[in-house]
């Protein structure tokens, strides 16, 4: 997969809903229920990052839920990308972007959004096709008004910004003309799975979904 299809297909999946799930998951049996809870809600795009032991098999079992587009984040090695492949993830995501990493998801068709926090890695980025890109830690950098200031100089690059992102300060990224869509943990806190509160993710899910672009 060349870096133009990638970001092709990574707008494509941006596009879906105004907030992707960044999901930190410890219990592979919250998997399932998660994933239909996000999905009822209308936020069909997940990324399970890979930073818990059961993530790959939390990926395994997402993949399997209609409607959802399960992604793994955390990506840092060419042996996560084959692993997350194998898994069953559509997409990859990664806080930044190396060569081999790089490489890797272009050999093993997994669409990435690398991460970028400067104009520099922005450019870099580009400079290998990538149109379509992770910015972040989002809010530590500077949040939307550094968004919008990359934006100046290179409006060919669309953003998917994480890091620090919430139901308050959503709107200010999605106003953005280079923002495609957020990424952010709020909507599946850890206390509500806990309690199995499916109802309440869903709730959460729905009010993400509702944001305007
Ligand atoms: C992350 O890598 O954890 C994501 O950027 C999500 O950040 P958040 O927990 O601040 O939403």
């Amino acid at each position: 997969m060349t870096p133009q299809q990638a970001s092709a297909k990574a707008a494509e999946i941006c596009r879906l809903a105004p907030v992707v799930p960044v999901l930190v998951i410890d219990d592979l049996a919250f998997a399932r229920p998660l994933a239909e809870a996000l999905v009822a809600g209308g936020l069909p795009a997940l990324e399970v990052t890979l930073r818990t032991p059961v993530a790959l098999d939390v990926i395994r079992a997402m993949a399997e839920v209609p409607g959802g587009v399960v992604g793994a984040g955390t990506l840092l090695t060419p042996a996560d990308v084959k692993a997350a492949k194998a898994a069953g993830a559509m997409f990859g995501v990664s806080p930044g972007a190396t060569d081999r990493l790089l490489d890797a998801c272009e050999e093993h068709d997994l669409p990435l959004l690398a991460g970028a926090a400067t104009s520099s890695e922005v450019m870099a980025l580009l400079e290998r096709g990538y149109t379509v890109q992770k910015f972040f830690p989002a809010e530590a950098n500077g949040g939307a008004p550094a968004l919008k200031a990359i934006g100046a100089p290179l409006p060919q690059v669309s953003f998917c910004p994480t890091g620090g992102i919430s139901l308050a300060n959503a709107r200010d990224y999605l106003s953005l003309s280079n923002v495609l869509c957020v990424g952010g943990s709020w909507v599946a806190p850890k206390g509500l799975m806990e309690k199995g509160d499916w109802a309440g993710i869903t709730a959460l899910a729905a009010e993400a979904a509702a944001l305007p672009r």
